[in-house]
């Protein structure tokens, strides 16, 4: 039987991307705003690209990143909404042309066809974000109805810092009507 959650529930998809070790922030935020998460990784992000232990801590939830076996129970309620983030190039790519090779994009792909609000914070750099295929992909997702920030290329800028990544966007992308 599928589980029902109590409060609205938020899969936040994180993908292999150096700003996921601060992945906690958007889960924090997310809980402030009503939320119950649990983190969905692509198998890469599950190489120590967070802290697992600390995200299972706080969402009281295992990280999910490959498919149940048949039989088992649906770890996670169904989702209410979606935040990815960090995005990759490679995962935004492969979610715009349907290649459902992990959990993490095989959900995506499911939840953009059942209409569930999905908001992407990309992680890309810009040498990346100029192939044309990036720019196509973006197009489509945004065809589907998928709300995507403003690019974060993830380099410092001139004053030597990265800037802030603002995992809040995620959930304000959300609430927008
Ligand atoms: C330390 C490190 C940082 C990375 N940061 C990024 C990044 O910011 N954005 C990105 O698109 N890829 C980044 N990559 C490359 C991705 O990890 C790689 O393309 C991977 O295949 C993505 O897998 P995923 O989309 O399934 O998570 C990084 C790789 C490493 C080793």
């Amino acid at each position: 039987m599928t589980e029902r959650a109590e409060k609205p529930f938020l899969y936040v998809v994180v993908c292999a991307a150096g700003i996921a070790a601060g992945v906690t922030e958007l889960i924090t935020a997310a809980q402030r705003r009503g939320w119950e998460a649990g983190v969905i990784a692509t198998p890469v992000a599950m190489g120590g690209f967070f802290d697992t232990g600390a995200v299972e801590a706080r969402t009281g939830r295992p990280v999910r990143s490959a498919w149940r076996s048949p039989g088992d129970p649906r770890p996670f309620p169904p989702p209410d909404a979606v935040v990815v983030a960090p995005a990759t190039f490679n995962t935004l790519n492969k979610w715009a042309a349907g290649l459902a090779d992990t959990l993490a994009v095989g959900t995506l792909c499911e939840a953009a066809g059942l209409g569930v609000p999905i908001a992407v914070l990309p992680c890309v750099a810009d040498a990346l974000a100029a192939h044309p295929a990036y720019r196509d992909s973006l197009t489509r997702l945004r065809g589907m109805g998928v709300r995507i920030a403003d690019p974060y290329t993830g380099e410092p800028g001139p004053d030597g810092h990265r800037p802030r990544f603002g995992w809040e966007r995620g959930l304000d992308l959300l609430q927008r009507p």
